[in-house]
This record gives structure tokens, sequence and C-alpha cells, in this order.
């Protein structure tokens, strides 16, 4: 028979076997957002005195203060994750400029849980996706973690360190959010998701697979595909792997099939490559995805699998024509951003970042720098699934094995995704001129190149270009920041270096805003301000379109955000950059953006309303009108006024004298009238208008959308003048988790039911509830009728979660010190000295102990009655007993009630008033002694 008939055999055989066969274990991914306990300001370790403490604090599980599993957080607020505590404080004049005038400051959380004793034997990894900024992480009272990045995520195996059944488990972590690693808002806390996967012993590691896709011939493509896999048990596993890639539709088109073994505690890669005929690529416009699932199963049944998107799709700059999509030319139309949005700041909702790339995209941008530091994964799935292209960026410029492993992590958990382009290892480094620079990036490009070879590796320059060593010589494409002067005179020196605008613009724009009045921290919507170092948003993009060799831009910024409101400070808090403001609304450079990068429709906008005071009337009005046509013509009250050629760097300009009525353009191509628009003079606000982003909301607790609030007149139209308060409320499966009106003035709470608009328009950032139903949002302006918006919540199942209802009814005592055998009876109240580390050993109850028939031992534990979480303890149950004698509470011999149904031993608890010492007296009758569980009971 030939081999391909064995082929055949072998893959129908694993078809059974992995798809039929009752698996036993599967992988749970299970979110941790819920169930948090939240405790503002820092809380600190109790003081180490004494020789015993001493020597106890220097070991695994016995953290003390706030980091020890039975410290008491009865009073703690409850949160559910993200969170960015930051966001709740109010803006103080004294606080970090840089960080939008936000006290950030220290913060503890607490989480306990239960795990079933059934789940005994799995791998349990909890994962932090980021926390702002420094944390360390307990579990149980052992240290087991500490973060030094505020935008890495943290993966630890906690399986060691489990409890099960009714012993709870308890995460501390505390985040210090006094330091800063960036010069914009970073907010404070536990701001994006945190996650428990629940694995089989033999199982695949987080970010372990990679998948992406190679060309090979115009026709075939190949998929290498590397999955690394963890062995935690003690045994060898064999395991079976088998890599599948599904088309859109589902419809599996290859696969391939492998066998293993895993020695105990064995990390492994398996490695195939699979073939693909004549995929649909992955494109801006197209963002076609597949679907790899990479899956190992092992003999009892037990799988694992990861199940991830790859795109089709070839990427390459060039040092004369920039940068290619598909082998096909296309400018870089990018804009940088940071990663707080208003009223939520930080803490993201997922819903939030589509809503935020499809704000892009329909601008025409197609590229989006993550500047400076790693994004929400979440927030890559949209650019993945929408077709954003990305420069993804390193944090800290650092070539030590710590911050080598923060890149080193970005690019493993990124590597699979077609909207990546760049890796962009610093931005702006003062060593970047010299040669110690130069031998960082060398070693950062290569531990990059030992990941990923598809991509370029690139660096955010801002000077030290033309120094003999500089780090252009150490990156793939060099990103200019700003340095406009210098773009031609380096291509010229340096030919043969592919180059592109990494940061660009840095213009100043308040949005509905059109005379700049520095008294009031305020720049018009002209496009006439803009840092000494940067350009207008014309002038920025001329520069970069008529450039071939640079491959694009990116511009700062799409969006504002809080912190950095250059060229002003107090009582600005926010920036003014973003071609958006912090809500998301679009300012004037919006238009012009869409004017100078839309290719495929009409764009034809005019700057700015037409809605100004009595007095205005003759006076003249600065008009700009961004379109991408030909020409144009201008109107008022159908009046002609003008006609102009497009300029299509610099937009069109008129004076108009102001006269109420219709101010309206035309725009042609070829002579041929393509488009009208107006900007029309509204009168007295009549009502309030409330407009949903999406028809509804799922009910999973998790989705969010914003919601615009403008005051409407007679006719229904905006009015963009209007400042008018607005109070909220909310009813049905939902809440308000933030509010904002994009003012970089604004002093206003970011969370709360009242916000006022600034230029027409305000955000309100509503959530769903787990439920079904109708959420009503209800707005009040005074002198207008009030305003009802019907949200409908569907049915959704919420993520599954691991649960945090631990009732402190009961719960399990497990630390005990047993004392030396003795043949002789001893006391058993008997004094442990301080200094005596050796003579009782630390014991956990659960298994019977050998003992000489006769033979005493003391078993002693603490009862600490402070903690609020505790003070209602009542009894002691020592479950199936064996060879108890006697029991002392607090130095006296206490009355034992037992219960021979149950075999169990009840103490009372009550001559205990704050904290005390009970002790067991055992002596053997049958060569052994324990108890298997001790239970404190609460009133
Ligand atoms: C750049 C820097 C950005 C931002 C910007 C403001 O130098 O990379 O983070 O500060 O200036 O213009």
């Amino acid at each position: 028979m030939n081999t391909f008939f064995w082929r055949l055999l072998a893959v129908l055989f694993i078809e059974f076997y992995v798809f039929n066969v009752a698996l036993s274990t599967e992988r749970q991914t299970l979110s941790l957002d819920k169930g948090w306990l939240f405790h503002s300001g820092d809380i600190s370790f109790p003081k180490i005195t004494g020789h015993n403490m001493t020597y106890l604090s220097a070991k695994a599980g016995t953290a003390w203060g706030a980091a020890a599993p039975d410290f008491d957080d009865s009073s703690w607020a409850r949160v559910t994750l993200p969170h960015d505590w930051a966001t709740e404080q109010p803006v103080n004049p004294n606080a970090n400029i840089s960080q939008g005038y936000k006290d950030r400051g220290i913060g503890w959380y607490r989480r306990s849980f239960k795990v079933s004793t059934e789940d005994k034997g799995k791998y349990f990894e909890i994962q932090f996706d980021a926390i702002a900024s420094n944390a360390i992480i307990w579990v149980n009272g052992t240290v087991l973690h500490r973060s030094w990045c505020g935008y890495t995520s943290i993966y630890i195996d906690v399986t060691p360190y489990l409890n099960y059944g009714d012993k709870i488990n308890v995460i501390a972590v505390r985040v210090d959010a006094n330091t800063q690693e960036g010069w914009w808002y970073e907010g404070a806390g536990i701001y994006r998701h945190t996650w428990m996967l629940v694995k089989s012993p033999a199982h695949i590691e987080t970010d372990g697979v990679y998948a992406n896709p190679i060309k090979i011939s115009e026709w075939e493509w190949k998929i290498p595909v590397e999955t690394e896999v963890f062995n935690s048990s003690e045994k060898t596993i064999e395991i079976h792997s088998q890599i599948q890639i599904n088309d859109i539709h589902g419809t599996i088109i290859t696969k391939s099939i492998d066998n293993t073994s895993l020695a105990p505690l064995e990390r492994k890669t398996i490695k195939s490559t699979l073939f693909v005929n004549k995929p649909v690529l992955w494109s801006i416009d197209n963002p076609t995805l597949y679907t790899v699932s990479s899956k190992i199963i092992d003999k009892a049944g037990n799988a694992d699998e990861e199940v991830l998107k790859c795109g089709f799709r070839t990427i390459r700059f060039d040092a004369d024509s920039g940068f290619y999509l598909n082998d096909k030319n296309i400018k870089i139309k990018g804009v940088s951003n940071h990663q707080d949005h208003a009223g939520v700041g930080v803490a993201v909702p997922d819903a939030l970042w589509e809503f935020r790339v499809r704000k892009l995209k329909e601008m025409g941008a197609n590229a989006y720098r993550c500047s400076h530091n790693p994004p929400a994964k979440e927030f890559l799935d949209v650019c993945d699934s929408l077709g954003m292209l990305v420069m993804d960026e390193n944090r800290h410029f650092n070539t030590s094995p710590e911050y080598l492993n923060q890149l080193k992590w970005m690019v493993k958990r990124d590597r699979n995704r077609p909207s990546i382009i760049l890796w962009s290892v610093f931005n702006e480094e003062p060593m970047q001129g010299t040669e110690n620079g130069y031998e960082m990036v060398r070693r950062m490009s290569h531990a990059v190149k030992e990941l990923d070879t598809t991509r370029c590796v690139t660096a955010a320059m801002n000077g030290g270009f033309f120094s003999e060593i500089n780090v252009a010589q150490g990156v793939d494409v060099v990103g200019f920041n700003y340095q406009m002067d210098k773009y031609d005179e380096f291509h010229c020196k340096n030919p043969e270096m592919k180059l592109t605008s990494s940061e660009d613009v840095s213009a100043f724009i308040v949005r509905g805003e059109y005379k700049t009045d520095k008294t009031e921290n305020i720049t018009d919507s002209y496009d006439s301000e803009c840092a000494p170092w940067g350009a207008t948003h014309r002038e920025g993009w001329k520069a970069v379109a008529e450039r071939k060799y640079l491959a694009g831009c990116f511009i700062w910024t799409g969006f504002d955000y809080r912190g950095e409101p250059t060229p002003f400070e107090w009582p600005s808090v926010s920036s003014s950059f973003g071609i958006m403001d912090l809500c998301g609304f679009p300012k004037s450079a919006y238009y012009i953006h869409q004017a100078q990068w839309i290719e495929n429709k009409s764009v034809l906008n005019i700057i700015p309303h037409w809605t100004w005071p009595a007095d205005s009337i003759g006076k003249d009005i600065k008009v700009m009108v961004a379109s991408n046509a030909d020409s144009i013509s201008l109107y008022l009250n159908k009046k002609f006024i003008s006609g102009q050629l497009v300029d299509k760097y610099e937009m069109n300009f008129w004076l108009v004298p102001y006269e109420p009525g219709t101010l309206e353009a035309h725009s042609f191509v070829n002579n041929k009238l393509v488009k009208k628009s107006t900007v029309v003079t509204t009168t007295e606000p009549k009502a309030i208008k409330l407009t949903a982003y999406r028809p509804g909301l799922n009910g999973d607790g998790i989705d969010a959308m914003p919601i615009t609030v403008e005051i409407t007149d007679q006719k229904g139209r905006h009015i963009p003048v209007e400042n008018s308060h607005v109070s909220l409320s909310i009813k049905g499966p939902g809440k308000i988790i933030g509010v904002g009106n994009g003012d970089p003035r604004s002093h206003e709470p970011e969370k709360g039911n009242s916000i006022h608009l600034f230029n027409g328009l305000a955000q309100i950032i509503i959530q769903s509830e787990e439920g079904v139903g109708d959420i009503v949002l209800t707005a009040k302006v005074q002198g207008l009728p009030v305003s009802e918006l019907k949200i409908p919540v569907v049915s959704c199942s919420p993520k599954p979660y691991v649960g945090f209802n631990n009732t402190t009814k009961k719960f399990i005592i497990d630390k005990w010190l047993c004392s030396p055998r003795s043949e002789k009876k001893p006391d058993p109240t008997r004094k442990i000295e301080d200094n005596d580390m050796n003579s009782w050993e630390h014991i956990q109850t659960g298994s019977k102990t050998p003992l000489n028939k006769g033979s005493y031992v003391i078993y002693r534990t603490k009862i600490n009655k402070q903690n609020n979480n505790y003070k209602r303890m009542s009894s002691l149950i020592l479950c199936n007993t064996t060879g108890i004698k006697e029991i002392w509470v607090n130095g006296k011999n206490a009355e034992m009630k037992i219960d021979n149904a149950n075999k169990s031993i009840s103490v009372s608890l009550a001559d205990i008033e704050t904290t005390g010492y009970v002790s067991i007296l055992f002596q053997s009758e049958n060569n052994s002694i324990g108890i298997d569980k001790a239970i404190v009971i609460n009133n």
C-alpha cells in the first residue's frame, strides 16, 4: 500500500479520535473581571518585630498585611474590571500636568475564589492584560509577580498555590500608579481584562501558537505553524496534535497531524507547515480572516485548543517608493494615538475600540500607531477585522532582560495579526544618535527577528539622523518624528534606507471654536495653530504626499487624550492635538483629512457652522471648504458668491459677510456637479436629541456604546453653539459608565449623571448589565421637554467567569503547627519560644499522620477575630478526626461536642475575644492521628 493510503488512514483515525471521543477536559477561559474588592490608598505592611515573625515573613505563603489571605477587606468597595481609578478623581491644579492633572496614587485590589476538587490536576493560569503602572501580585500569600510596565500582560501559573474545595483562594494586588512611564495620561489600576485559564496538564502555552502565512508564488501560500506545548503533570503524556485552517465560511481547507510525547514539566514546540492555494487576501478594504486552530489531545481525551485568526497578505517597504500591501503601492495614512477615551479613561470597554477604529476609517485613515506602548488585544482584534494597519510600539528603550522580555512579549502576542505591519522599538530617545543607542537597537531588533522576520523594525526618531553612528543604521524602516526639513536631506544621503514619518503634525484645534484666544486656552478650527516642531494638518500631509520615498504618516493624534494640554496649561487638562476630541467627535481636521484621503467618494464639508449672534451680521466670517473635487462654488441664501479650483492640500477659503440663512457649497468633478453641502442658521432650542451609536446592546454586562447628546431647534436641526447642562438618569439593564464633552478645559466629573454640552455636543457611555429588556435613558435640560431614548438589550450569554460569592459563613483553617512527638503526655498549653523555628512543624490538615500507638502530639492554630470578615467566628468543626484527646481554647480545657454520625467534633470559640489559640492534644490509638478538615463556622 502506498504512503497516501497510510496518510489517509492516519487522518481518519485522528479525526475519529479527536472529535468523537467524549472529551475529559477542554480549555476554559474564564473572566476574572467581576468580584474584585478595591481599596483606594496604600495599606502599610505591619512592622515585623519578633524573630519568629521575621523568620516567617521570609517564607512562601506567609505574606502579611493586605497581601495576606485572611486580611480584613470587608470594608473595601466592590468593583468590576476594567477599572481606572484616576478617572474617578477630580482634576487638581497641583497634580502632574502631563497625566491630565489627575492624582493617581496607590491602590489595592483583592479577589477570592474557590476551585472545585474535581479540577485538581489541571493547569491554572491567571492573566492580567495590563495594570497601570507598577504592581505586585500575591496568590494565597505568596508573591508571584512584580510588574514594572503598565502596558504588558502578566501570565502566572498558579497551579502550585491553589486551594481546592471549601478552602478560599485569595489574589491580592498592590498597584502603584505614582510611577510614571509616559508623559501622557496613563490611568491607574487594573485597567484591562483579567482571566483565569483552566487547561489540561498537557496544554498549549499562552501566546504559544505562531501561524503567519507566507506567499510562495502567485497562487500558493504556506503557513508554518509552531505550537508551544507544556506538560504540568508528573507523568509523561503522549499527545496527538492537529492543525486546521478554516476559511471565512468555516470550511476546513487544510489540516495536518502529528504525535509527540511530553515528559513531566517539559516544554516543546510542535512544528508543521500547511499549504493553501489561492486564498482570499486580507486588505484594508476587504480584511478577510481565516481561522487557524491548533489542538492537542492526550490518550485520556483531555484536549486543549487555541484558535486564532490569520490573514493572507504581503507587506513590503521600498526605499524609493514607500509601502506595498499585497504588492500594491499605498500611502500610509496613519494616526498616532494614546488609549484613553472620555468618561472611562484607560478602562476602555471593548466595544469602544470598534467605535474609535470605525471613526478613523470613515475619515480615510488606514493606519494606527499605538503610541507609545502595546495596546489592548481587543483593539487589535478590531484592527484585524476592520482592516486597519498597525504600528505596534514597545514602551521602554532598555535592553536589560526585564525590558527585552517586554518587547518579546509584545511580538509574541501580536505576531499572528495581519494588521501589524511595523514593530517600533522606541519613541524619541535621547540616545538615538549615539553608538550606545545603536547597540541597544541592534539587540532589540535581533530580539524581534528571533520571533518574527516578516515585519520591519522601526524606531521613531526625532534627532541623531546624521550622527556617524545612529539607530537608523539598526532598523529596517527609519521613522521620522517631525523634522520635516530633514526628509529630503536624509533620503539623499541614505538613498538605500526605507523611510516613513512616524509622527507628524501636532496641530491644535478645539472642537467647535473658530477664533483663537490664548487667554481662554482656545485654538481655532481653521488649522492655523501648530506646535513649533510640527505642522498644520495641511502642511504635514503635503510634505508626505509629495514624497514618494516616504511610506506615509502617523499624525499626532487621531483623538485627543488627557494630559499634555500643549500649548496651554491649567485650566486645560487634556490635549487638543486630536483630529477628533476626547469623545471621538470630529473636529474640522477630520473633514480636511477626509478631503485629502478619501478617493472613492465625494467629500464636501463647510467649516464653520452658520449660527452666529446678531451682532455678527455684516461682518466677515472665514469659511473653509474641504473637498476632494476639482472645483467648488459657494452660495449664501442662494446668491452665488464665487467659485474656486480645489487646492487639495490647502483646502479653499472665503470671507463671507454674515447673513443668517443657508451657506451652500457645490462641488464639481470634470465640470459635473457631484455634491452639495449646507450649513444653516438654527433657531431657538426646542428639543434634546439622544442618538445611540448602535441599535442595541448585548445583555452580557460588557457591551457598551456612546450616546450623543445634542439640542435641536424647531426643525430638528443640531444647534452647534449650545452649552446647556444636561441631567441624566437610566433605568433597565444598563448603567452610565462615563460622561464627557470633548472640552479640553472641562473639569466636570467624568463619572456621574450630568454634563454640559460643549459647542453643541456631549457623550454618555452606557454599558449593559446582564439581562434582557429596554434601557431607558432620560435627559433633562432646563426649559426643554424631557427626552427619552430606549435601547433594547438583547439576550446574550455572559462570558463565563470565575465565581466570587465566597460566603464567609464557613471557611477552612488549614495552617497548623504540630508539636514534637512525645511518649509522655505534654502540656497542651505549653509556650512556643519566639526563637524556636524547628521544634514545631508547619502542617496542613487533610492527611493522617503516622504515630506510634500511645504517643502524643499537639496541633495548634491561631484564631484572629480582629478581622471583620472573621469576627463572628463561633465554633470550630473538626471533621473525621482520629486520636483527639483534649482540646484547649485560649489556655482552657474546652468542652468537645462529638457528633458520631458525622465523625466530627465541635468546639466553641466564644472564649476568644480578639485573638487566641486552639490546641488539640492527640494520642495515637491505631498508629495514626489527624483531622481531615477544620472548618470555622460564623454565627
Ligand atoms: C512628540 C512625542 C509625543 C507627543 C508629541 C506632542 O515629541 O512623541 O508623545 O508628546 O510630541 O507634540
